[in-house]
């Protein structure tokens, strides 16, 4: 097995006049999980067709191992790619289709029992293996596949949107499906998604892409902590962070405040001091994040950090309640299908902040609520340049 490097990476297409992947460095660990993650264009599949080698290479190099594989044809890569639209051969046995790979490379009779065996196994399709792909469910046949590219023992197995074709039920078994497989076997793989919550939840480290551009590369819970820029503040979670243009000011105690509308939000001296950044900023226009799970109903007279909101809808799931709250600011919408979707509904996502209350939340649509914000999760950023205001760990 072998780990990959992208050093530089950049892929523009003929008669194209921007990069679809801009000098993209990235070292994949030996036996890694990696999910690239972006909005649509953004170069995700582009990235992973040059490692596979289906995709020249403009500039920089691809590393297998400790080999520059630029020049190298896909089949001398030693990898093995399965994507959205899997082919199984609809004449042939689970089994067949299976082995098929180790039958062209001439294979001993003896090894390739083995190999099936223990690939089935891993898979769990041995009580399947005498079905043909028509006998078989969405998420059985996907499983196959992934058996027919694994079987190889390939050094680095690649993964383009396996998932998108099977309903929303089956695309959430199967990712906990494949994250297993993948530590099971312990080899090297990157995956492509588009969608967040596959990427958060299968990747050892997630590589956040957008424009071409790496935006960020980390494990889950830092990318949702600490996002690194607007984009990724933005992209990451479901709900999204609620984002707005804003200014801070100082206060003389060390404390500070950042304009929501009309309103005041206050900004604790220890939450001033935590970001270095940010007292130079006085008078001055900074972004501000917070998530929706830092937003409470539970606001008391003596809670420091509050906003007052008109509830314009509220959602209760059972498990939470999600409130849409006007507080006369508008959100920054930063790629945020959510947001599409509700304007598509009539609703008003450029002014409505969401906040993700207890499941027992008596806060009512139409009525006016404080809302207490958790003053230590919220997220500045540079004006702008977007980039994280760095908080100092304690
Ligand atoms: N074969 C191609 N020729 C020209 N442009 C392409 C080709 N494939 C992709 N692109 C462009 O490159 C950019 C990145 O595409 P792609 O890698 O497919 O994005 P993603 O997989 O993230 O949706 C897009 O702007 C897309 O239109
Ligand atoms: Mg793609």
């Amino acid at each position: 097995m072998a780990g990959v490097t992208l050093d530089q990476v950049t892929k523009v297409y003929d008669g194209a006049n921007e990069s679809a992947v801009d000098k993209l460095s990235l070292n994949i660990d030996d036996g890694e999980f990696v999910v690239f993650v972006g909005p649509s264009g953004c170069g995700k599949s582009t990235a992973l067709r040059m490692i596979a080698g289906l995709e020249q290479i403009t500039d920089g190099d691809v590393r297998i191992g400790p080999d520059v594989v630029n020049l190298i044809p896909p089949k001398d890569r030693d990898i093995a790619m399965v994507f959205q639209n899997y082919a199984l051969y609809p004449h042939m046995t689970v089994e067949r289709n299976l082995d098929y790979p180790l039958r062209i490379a001439g294979v001993e009779k003896d090894e390739l029992k083995k190999r099936v065996t223990d690939i089935a196994r891993t898979l769990q399709l041995t009580e399947l293996l005498d079905r043909k792909p028509a006998q078989l469910s969405g998420g059985q046949r996907q499983r196959v596949a992934m058996g027919r590219a694994l079987i190889r023992r390939p050094a680095v197995f690649l993964m383009d949107e396996p998932l998108s074709n099977l309903d929303a039920k089956l695309r959430v078994s199967m990712r906990a499906e494949i994250a297993r497989i993948q530590r099971d076997l312990g080899v090297t793989t990157v995956y492509v998604t588009h969608d967040q919550v596959e990427a958060m939840t299968m990747g050892d480290r997630v590589v956040v892409l957008n424009g071409g551009e790496l935006q960020q590369v980390a494990p889950p819970e830092l990318l949702y902590n600490r996002p690194q820029n607007v984009f990724v503040a933005g992209f990451i979670g479901s709900p999204a962070m609620n984002l707005w243009s804003s200014t801070f000011t100082l206060h003389d105690d060390g404390s500070g405040e950042v304009a929501i509308g009309e309103q005041a939000l206050q900004v604790p001296v220890a939450v001033v001091e935590s970001h270095p950044g940010l007292e130079l900023l006085d008078g001055q226009g900074v972004t501000v994040g917070i998530r929706p799970d830092d937003m409470h109903d539970d606001a008391t007279p003596e809670s420091e950090t509050t906003v007052v909101a008109k509830i314009t809808l509220r959602e209760a799931l059972g498990s939470e309640v999600i409130c849409h709250l006007d507080v006369d600011q508008k959100r920054l919408m930063i790629d945020d299908p959510d947001l599409e979707e509700m304007a598509a509904e009539g609703l008003s996502p450029e002014i409505d902040f969401v906040g993700r209350f207890a499941p027992t939340s008596v806060a009512a649509a139409g009525t006016e609520h404080t809302v207490r914000v958790d003053a230590n999760k919220l997220h500045f950023f540079d004006a702008g340049t977007g980039l994280r205001l760095e908080e100092t760990t304690a």
